[in-house]
């Protein structure tokens, strides 16, 4: 763990910050003027590329081992941040997972893994913020969801119910923590460049292609560039919305 307290910028908590799309928002969100403090899965150096970034451009920054899925750990995580960083503004819910299969085969622990990160790994880390986003009546969580949440994807029952989960979850807990001052709101993306879909067949990859209008995968950074907007004040009469970003896919 590295850390830089800086008392006067907000602080922005991402869990899945060492690569893609986390990666982009953490690097958004600096640019924004927040402290950073992100998650990651795996251990060892894999994780830091992304605070190495960070702390190139000089921004305060924090990076932790966690694993969402573990109740312990998102507490852990959060409360180091508020240690070293000295408080949460804004958290963003990115890390995420897939383990596709078709119903019939898909085996029950690939359907607890994605549930377990995607969807339960958002109610550990809302959990704490909600606490102290409510005490402070300030706060904003963004929940990266999926189109595959709204629509349904074949082969992805258990990401899209993790991801519709996160959507129900959005809206029921907006509604919530609106009367403390905090909002809540849900990103929606299609398909992006990223780890996640560079593990698509060739002919999977082309046949998605063919069904975005705007005839290219979304960059991580605009799906950035949406949640700067969103953590910002210019959205503060934005809550409990589920924004799509998807080139027009699903039109
Ligand atoms: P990625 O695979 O490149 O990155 C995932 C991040 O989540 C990594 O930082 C990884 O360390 C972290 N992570 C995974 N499991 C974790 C765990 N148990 N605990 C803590 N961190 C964990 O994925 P990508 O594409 O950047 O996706 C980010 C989010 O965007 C995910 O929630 C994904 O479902 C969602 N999304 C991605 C789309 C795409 O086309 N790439 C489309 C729609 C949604």
């Amino acid at each position: 763990m590295t850390s830089i307290a800086s008392p006067q910028r907000p602080v922005a908590l991402v869990s899945g910050g060492s690569r893609g799309i986390g990666r982009a928002i953490c690097l958004a969100l600096a640019d924004a003027g927040y402290a950073i403090s992100y998650c990651h899965h795996a251990s060892g150096d894999a994780g830091l590329e992304t605070l190495a970034q960070l702390r190139a451009a000089g921004i305060p920054s924090l990076a932790l081992q966690c694993n969402v899925a573990d109740a312990g750990a998102c507490e852990r995580f959060f409360a180091e941040t508020i240690e070293h960083l000295g408080q949460v503004d804004v958290l963003v819910n990115n890390a995420g997972i897939t383990r596709d299969a078709p119903l019939a085969t898909m085996r029950p622990d690939a359907w607890a893994a994605v549930i377990d990160t995607n969807l339960t790994g958002t109610f550990h880390l809302s959990r704490s913020a909600a606490f102290h986003f409510m005490k402070r009546r300030t706060g904003v969580i963004i929940n990266v969801a999926s189109i595959a949440g709204v629509y349904g994807n074949a082969t992805q029952t258990n990401y899209s119910a993790s991801k519709a989960g996160m959507i129900g979850f959005t809206r029921a807990l907006a509604k919530e923590v609106a009367p403390y001052g905090v909002r809540v709101n849900a990103v929606a993306p299609g398909f992006i460049e990223s780890d996640m879909t560079a593990g698509l067949s060739d002919s999977v990859a082309s046949a998605a292609l063919a069904r975005v209008p705007l005839r290219r995968f979304g960059k991580p950074e605009e799906v950035a560039a949406l949640v700067r907007f969103l953590a910002s004040a210019d959205a503060a009469y934005v809550t409990g919305q589920v924004f799509q970003i998807d080139g027009g896919l699903v039109l």
